[in-house]
C-alpha cells in the first residue's frame, strides 16, 4: 500500500531546516537604507558626552557630529535626525534659541549638510522642548497650559530657519493641532516647496522617552499628556493620520515603535505615503541594560526588534543602532 501522506500531514519545519533555507523563505529583510540615525549635538562641550542611560550614544560636539554623519553615510544609512542641546542659560519660555539662525541645532544642520551634501537625508526635529526652560513642546499661556496656536507660530518660524540651515526634511514632533498645515505653508512662503515633512503622526505619551529627556537635558517637570496621545487609544491615531495627510505630510511616523506595532501595522495598511517608526530611547536602553547584565543576547535582540518593526509595516526606522546595524548588514 502506498501512502502519500502520514501524520502530521503538513510539515512547516521543512522550510526551517538550514540557514540557507530560512534565508530563502524570509519575508522581511532589513537593509541599511531602511535606517535613520537620531543624533544629538550639544553646545559648549569640547568632547562628546556619553548619555548615562543610553550607553554607546553621545551628545556630540559639532566636530564629532560631522564624524558620526560621515560614518552613517559610509555604512549606508539613509538619514540622520538631529536634535539640539543648547546651553542651559539660553533656554527661555519661548524656546528662542530654537529659531536663532546660530542656535546649536541650526549650526549642527549646517555642519552636517556641509559634510554629507545630499548623500544623507538631513532631518531636523521640529519641536520646542529642547529649547524651553519649562521643557514643554510649546509655549505656555498665562495659566501655564501649552498654547496650541501660539506654538504654531513658533513652529512656522522654526521650519523656515531649519530649512535655511539645510534640512532636507523637517520632523514636527510636538503634537500640536494643525502643525503640519502651518509648517507646509511656512515653507512654501519662503519658496521651500522642496523641503519635505516627516510628520510624527501617532506619537504616544510614553514612559519609554525617559532616557531621551536625559539626552537633551530636558527641564520638563510634569508630563505631555495634554498633547501626546494616550497609550490606550487606536482610533485617535487614525484621526491624526487623516489630518496630517490632509495638511500635507509627505511621510508619517509612529512613535514609540515596539510597544505600538499594532498601530504601525494599521497606519501602514491605510496610507499611500512612506511610513516611519521610531525605536525610541527607552527601547534602546532596555536592550542595552539587559545585555550588560548578560540577560539577553544583545545583537540578536537588536536585529529581532528591528525586524519586528519592519515586518509590522515600517519603510524607515529611526534607531540609535542605525550605523552599527547598517555595518553589520552591509
Ligand atoms: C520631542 C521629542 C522627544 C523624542 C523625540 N522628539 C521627546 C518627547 O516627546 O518627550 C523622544 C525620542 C526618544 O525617546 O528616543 N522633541
Amino acid at each position: 500500500m502506498t501512502r502519500y501522506g502520514s501524520f502530521p500531514g503538513s510539515r512547516p519545519r521543512r522550510l526551517r531546516t538550514t540557514p540557507a533555507m530560512r534565508r530563502m523563505v524570509a519575508e522581511t529583510r532589513l537593509h541599511p537604507a531602511d535606517l535613520i540615525l537620531p543624533a544629538f549635538v550639544r553646545e559648549g562641550i569640547d568632547a562628546p558626552v556619553e548619555i548615562g542611560s543610553m550607553p554607546g550614544v553621545y551628545q556630540h560636539t559639532r566636530d564629532s557630529l560631522k564624524k558620526a554623519a560621515a560614518e552613517a553615510v559610509e555604512a549606508g544609512v539613509s538619514g540622520i535626525m538631529l536634535f539640539g542641546v543648547p546651553l542651559e542659560e539660553k533656554k527661555d519660555g519661548a524656546g528662542t534659541v530654537g529659531t536663532d539662525p546660530d542656535g546649536i541645532l541650526q549650526q549642527g544642520l549646517r555642519d552636517v549638510r556641509a559634510e554629507v551634501g545630499d548623500e544623507l537625508i538631513v532631518m531636523s526635529d521640529l519641536c520646542l522642548d529642547e529649547f524651553t526652560d519649562h521643557g514643554h513642546c510649546g509655549v505656555l499661556d498665562e495659566q501655564g497650559r501649552v498654547d496650541n496656536d501660539a506654538t504654531l507660530e513658533r513652529y512656522a518660524e522654526m521650519a523656515q530657519v531649519q530649512a535655511d540651515a539645510g534640512a532636507h526634511v523637517v520632523g514636527p514632533s510636538g503634537m500640536m493641532d494643525g502643525q503640519i498645515g502651518v509648517i507646509r505653508d511656512a515653507l512654501d512662503q519662503i519658496g521651500r516647496e522642496d523641503v519635505a515633512i516627516l510628520a510624527y503622526t501617532a506619537k504616544y505619551s510614553s514612559a519609554f522617552y525617559g532616557p531621551f529627556r536625559e539626552a537633551v537635558g530636558s527641564s520638563l517637570k510634569g508630563d505631555r499628556k495634554t498633547y501626546q496621545q494616550d497609550p490606550a487609544n487606536t482610533r485617535e491615531s487614525l484621526r491624526e493620520l487623516a489630518l496630517d495627510l490632509e495638511e500635507g505630510a509627505d511621510m508619517v511616523m509612529v512613535k514609540p515603535a515596539g510597544p505600538y506595532l499594532d498601530i504601525l501595522a494599521k497606519v501602514a495598511g491605510e496610507v499611500d505615503v512612506p511610513v516611519a517608526a521610531y525605536q525610541i530611547s527607552g527601547e534602546y536602553s532596555m536592550i542595552e541594560a539587559a545585555a550588560q547584565r548578560g540577560w539577553i543576547d544583545r545583537d540578536r535582540a537588536i536585529m529581532e526588534s528591528l525586524t519586528g518593526i519592519k515586518r509590522a509595516g515600517a519603510n524607515m526606522i529611526l534607531t540609535y543602532w542605525a550605523t552599527e546595524v547598517a555595518r553589520r548588514l552591509g
